[in-house]
Parts: structure tokens; sequence; C-alpha cells
């Protein structure tokens, strides 16, 4: 067991749910602040303690903070739909950007001192050289990205003034689940392509729509960097590690594999693994989606241990299948 517990808000949620497995399959005590409105208290693995409440919510973070002995705080709270970001800026600048604030104010005010926060790719916006590196200009193209980019900066002025160091994540396209079967992405109202994918798959569409045919890639259609979300999960618990054998130094660190599949490619892979033929049907481009967003990944790769477990394309279709699958043996 290690010195100490870490904190995780958004524990009850799709990514933070994988890091509380990660953290605790490396021998941390793990406490989970979340306020379970797109969580569920089912996914907190039961080693975890889980705190009810919002970040923002000081008394009880604080207190939580202090009753289980908090070194490091991993914050994945927030909100995630970008189209939502768009009709509801104010939203996004409340639940991620001012409810960052007040949660790195805790942790000055309680004395801790490492902060692992998940940042994304979505702070570049429409990058001009891809792949992607952490010094390319951040320019986001919607409030999500921005209301991220904030927090980015706060904990860069925080840093400087306070003893803490931090590392923010941020991640490209996140996908698949826990290859043991604890955990996946179970938000109703899924966006994103694989998710959407394996529902398509399992019954619960008719189809999946491929938004736009026309970008500037090999097939047309938009090409992303998938990361596994187990490897993501255990890119944080090195991270943690690196915050703690250098407390001076703070990082901004890309989290992908460096390599991007179109959307026909992952149709293709769903196809491959279920053995079937998905119906696509071709649309219309949706705003602001890119042509192609791929990271450059030597920083985090130079940084950390970490080395991908689940680099394959195919992985991460069969896991978010599984995890698919169960959810609809559930209901
Ligand atoms: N796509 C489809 N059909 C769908 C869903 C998606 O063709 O039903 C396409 C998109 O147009 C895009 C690709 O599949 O080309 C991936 O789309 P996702 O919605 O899965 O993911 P995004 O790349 O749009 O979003 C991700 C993260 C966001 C982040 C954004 C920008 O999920 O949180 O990258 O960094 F903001």
């Amino acid at each position: 067991m290690r010195d100490g517990a870490v904190m995780v808000t958004g524990g009850a949620g799709y990514i933070g749910s994988h890091a509380v497995l990660a953290l605790l399959d490396a021998g941390w005590r793990v406490v989970v602040v979340d306020n379970l409105v797109t969580g569920f208290d089912w996914a907190v693995d039961r080693r975890a303690r889980l705190v009810v409440a919002n970040v923002a919510d000081d008394e009880k973070v604080r207190d939580a903070i202090r009753e289980h002995g908090v070194t490091a705080i991993m914050h994945f709270a927030g909100s995630v739909v970008v189209p939502e970001s768009v009709s509801d800026p104010l939203k996004y600048y409340r639940n991620n950007t001012a409810a960052s604030r007040s949660l790195i104010e805790s942790a000055v005010s309680e004395g801790v001192k490492h902060f692992i926060f998940s940042s994304t790719a979505a702070t570049y916006g429409v990058p001009e050289v891809v792949p992607v590196r952490e010094d390319s200009p951040q320019l986001p193209i919607n409030p999500y990205g921005m209301s991220k980019l904030m927090t980015e900066h706060m904990l860069r002025d925080v840093a400087a003034a306070h003893p803490l160091n931090f590392a923010a994540l941020r991640y490209f396209n996140v996908a698949g689940a826990d290859p043991q079967g604890r955990s996946g992405q179970s938000t109703a109202g899924a966006t994103h392509l694989i998710k959407i994918a394996a529902e398509a798959a399992t019954g619960k569409r008719g189809h999946v729509s491929v938004f736009g045919t026309d970008f500037a890639t090999r097939d047309g259609t938009g090409v992303r960097d998938y990361i596994h979300v187990s490897d993501l999960a255990a890119a944080h618990v090195d991270a943690l590690d690196l915050l703690l054998a250098e407390p001076g130094k703070s990082h901004f660190l890309n989290a992908g594999y460096g390599r991007g599949y179109s959307v026909l490619e992952v149709l293709d892979a769903v196809d491959r693994v279920t053995n079937m033929k998905i119906e696509r049907r071709m649309e219309g481009r949706r705003a602001g989606d890119p042509d192609e967003l791929v990271s450059d990944n030597r920083a985090i790769l130079e940084a950390l241990p970490w080395r991908p477990k689940y680099d394959d394309l195919d992985r991460i279709v069969t896991d978010a299948l599984s995890w698919e699958r169960h959810l609809a043996s559930r209901q």
C-alpha cells in the first residue's frame, strides 16, 4: 500500500472509473468525489470510498481530503459534450472552469501537492500541423476546449505560486473498456464513434452515420487517434509517480498513440470483430470537425515509463463491444 490517498473526481464516470481501478491495482488508497449526475455509484470499485458531492462543494471536498489523508488529486469531473458546450457555454465554464478553480483552491489550502488534470486535444482546435505537438498553438474552437484550456492556465499559474505540481494530460479519442470487464462507457446519449458503433453492433441502433466524406484524408472521412481507456488510466498512475519524484516540475502531455484511423477504418474494425456488416449512412459533416487529429506522443513516452498495452484498434473495439453486451444484459 502506498502512503496517502488519491482523490479521484469524476471517479464514477467513464475515464475516472478506469483510473480508480488502475490506482487500486497499483496499491493506492482511493477516495472518489462524484455528484453522480452522469456517473454511476456501481461504477466505483468497492475498494474505493465514494463521497457524493460536487467538486465545487469546498466543505465536503476539504473534509474528505483531511479525513482520508489525500496527497494527490486526479480531476476528471466535468462536462464533456462538445455541441452542448456551444449551446450552453456557461454550463461548461461552471462545471469545468469554475469547479476546477474551487478544487484547485481546496488542494492549495489543504496542502495537497500533486494534481493531475484531464485535459483534451480539443484545446488545440484545428491544428495546422499533424501530428500535434504539445507546443502547438492552443486555439480551441468550442467552449468545451476553452473551458479546459482555462484550467490548464490556472494550474500553470498556481504551480508557480504554491508548492503544487501538476500533469495536464491532453486526451485524444478515448475508447474501449476495462479488459477485465469491470467498467466501460455507460452514460446514455453517446456521441462517440466507437461507442455508437458498439451500440449498433448490439442492436441498440440500426445504423452508424458517417459524418462527412469529403475531408482531406486518405478515404475522405475524419481521422482520429483512438486510445484505449485502460492505457490512458495507466498513464495517469505513472504521471502521479513522476509528480512525486520531481516535486518542482509540471507537465503538459499528449495522451494518444500517435497513429490515426479514419471513420471507415474504425467501422471496418467493428465489422471484422463482430463478423457483421453494420449499416453505414453517409451524411454531411458535423460542425467543427477537423480533418485529422493525431497526437505527437514523444513527450509522454519520454517522460513516463508508460508503454501502451492495447495499442490495437481491434482490441479497443473488442473491449468496447464486450462492455456494450454487458450493459445490454443488465437491462
Ligand atoms: N463520427 C461519425 N459518426 C458518428 C460519430 C462520430 O462519423 O456517429 C466521426 C466524427 O465526425 C469524427 C470521428 O468519428 O470524425 C470521431 O468522432 P467522436 O465524436 O467519436 O470524437 P471527436 O473526435 O469529435 O471528439 C473527441 C473527444 C472530444 C474532444 C474532441 C476534440 O471525444 O471530447 O475529440 O479533441 F473535444
